[in-house]
């Protein structure tokens, strides 16, 4: 089509047959349980623009980050700033936090926010230039109780989603000094077998080394299997900090592996990063990931604030909860469909569909003024739960039969009736 949407872009319809995890009642649904549960946390929605200045990620994501360096929608707007669309939501909320003085009040800030992220990413199954997330920032506390409740948070929404099989794994890639001692180390490891590296690798030795540890490359993975290990040069208080999150995940009864070899792609990571997966979702297994960003805010110009959070990405929580077959709830459908005969029936059916509108009742009227059959056959269509046919004779009786269309059986009411009925025959989506 000429004017057909964009690769890697979706439209989210009101049902899509096709595929259903593009259907707008869905998404609706898991947005309200995900709010619902992070308040249940004591985290405070946030909304932040989707532009933003380009130098903003930059800084934060980082100059080595994939992000950066390939994939932001960056352009010049008309009063010549340059500006991108945001790839994700940290850096945004770090930057109203400095901007509106957020952090000055007497707690801990923790907020949340649900809405798109675009990345210029290779087309692949799961993988969109526009995508939405869920995300979590807790800003102010540098404890590990900080970072197990972001995990807890982020499983507990998923547990409620009704999701199951999905594996957690934790990393620390400790401070600067921890790093850097790490960093020669791995590159003095990598050097003799450079030129076995994949391309990208070999970029990568140049500009951030520790990402060839999660490299998806066959040969880099062999290479990688026996490299040093990050979690041997923390220093003490980087290795008790990941202790204390590896105890506490273990009193809240979280199962998780080490990965060591758990990295991230973005720059501002610190001590803890963890990572969900899900079976269902393929090669883009990641349903969700965070970590520890204790530096971020004071690189952007606030104050020293320590700080975690995660993203969970909502194209994939929806699939992997269809293709676990995880309860969800179905569109709601109208609970009556009015027929009307003729101008007098159809301004009393008129008047009609508001009052039970207004009494809350999900109800549709025929305005076509077609045939008897064809109006039957949208009545059908609709999937309501009754139908009602009002002509001459059930305005002169005040006799109605209400028809019930899964069962196809009739009850008599009268107009008063109507909405006393409905509500005591229909069961509304939970
Ligand atoms: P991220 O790992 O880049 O982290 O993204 C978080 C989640 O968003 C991923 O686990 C995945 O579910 C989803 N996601 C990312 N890219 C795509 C894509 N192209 N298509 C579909 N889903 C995608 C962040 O963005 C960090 N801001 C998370 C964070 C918050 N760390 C600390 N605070």
């Amino acid at each position: 089509m000429k004017y057909g949407i964009l690769p890697g872009f979706f439209d989210i319809i009101p049902e899509d047959s096709k595929d259903p995890w593009r259907s707008i009642h869905i998404w609706n649904y898991v947005e309200k349980v995900l709010r619902e549960t992070a308040a249940h946390y004591g985290f405070l929605e946030i909304r932040t623009p989707i532009l933003e200045r380009t130098e903003l990620f930059q800084k934060s994501t980082g100059e080595s980050s994939d992000i950066v360096t390939k994939e932001m929608y960056s352009f010049v707007d008309k009063g010549e700033r340059a500006i991108t669309l945001r790839p994700e939501g940290t850096p945004s909320v770090i930057r109203a936090l400095i901007e509106r003085q957020l952090h000055t009040g007497p707690s801990n800030l923790k907020l949340f926010y649900i809405g798109p992220m675009f990345r210029y990413e290779r087309q692949q199954a799961g993988r969109y230039r526009q995508h939405h997330q869920f995300g979590a920032e807790a800003i102010g506390n540098g404890s590990p109780e900080q970072d197990v409740e972001l995990i807890d948070l982020l499983l507990t929404s998923y547990r409620k989603l009704g999701l199951s099989n999905l594996k957690v794994c934790v990393n620390s890639i400790g401070d600067g000094e921890s790093r850097q001692k790490f960093r020669q180390a791995l590159l003095a490891y990598l050097e003799p077998q450079k030129e076995k590296l994949s391309a990208e690798s070999r970029t990568r030795f140049e500009t951030n080394p520790l990402r060839i540890l999660d490299s998806k490359d066959p040969a880099d993975r062999e290479i990688v299997a026996r490299a040093p290990s990050i979690l041997d040069f923390l220093n003490s208080e980087c290795l008790d900090h990941f202790q204390q999150v590896q105890a506490l995940m273990g009193e809240l009864g979280i199962a998780y592996r080490v990965e060591p070899k758990l990295v991230r792609g973005l720059d501002y990571y610190n001590k803890t990063v963890f990572e969900v997966m899900a079976g269902e979702l393929g090669a883009q297994n990641s349903i969700g990931g965070g970590g520890r960003y204790d530096g971020l805010v004071e690189s952007l110009g606030g104050p020293d604030l320590p700080s975690a959070g995660f993203g969970t990405g909502i194209e994939r929580i929806i699939q992997t909860l269809l293709g676990q077959q995880a309860p969800c709830p179905a569109i709601e459908k109208p609970w009556l469909y009015i027929i009307a005969l003729g101008s007098e029936a159809k301004l009393r059916a008129f008047k009609i569909l508001h009052e039970l509108r207004s009494q809350g009742i999900p109800a549709e009227m025929d305005f076509s003024d077609k045939k008897l059959q064809k109006m039957m056959q949208r009545a059908n269509a609709s999937q309501a739960a009754y139908s009602l046919v009002i002509g001459d004779e059930e305005l002169k009786n005040n006799c109605l039969s209400i028809k019930s269309m899964q069962k196809g059986s009739v009850e008599k009411v009268s107009f008063e009736e109507i909405a006393h009925f409905l509500k005591s025959m229909v069961v509304p989506n939970s």
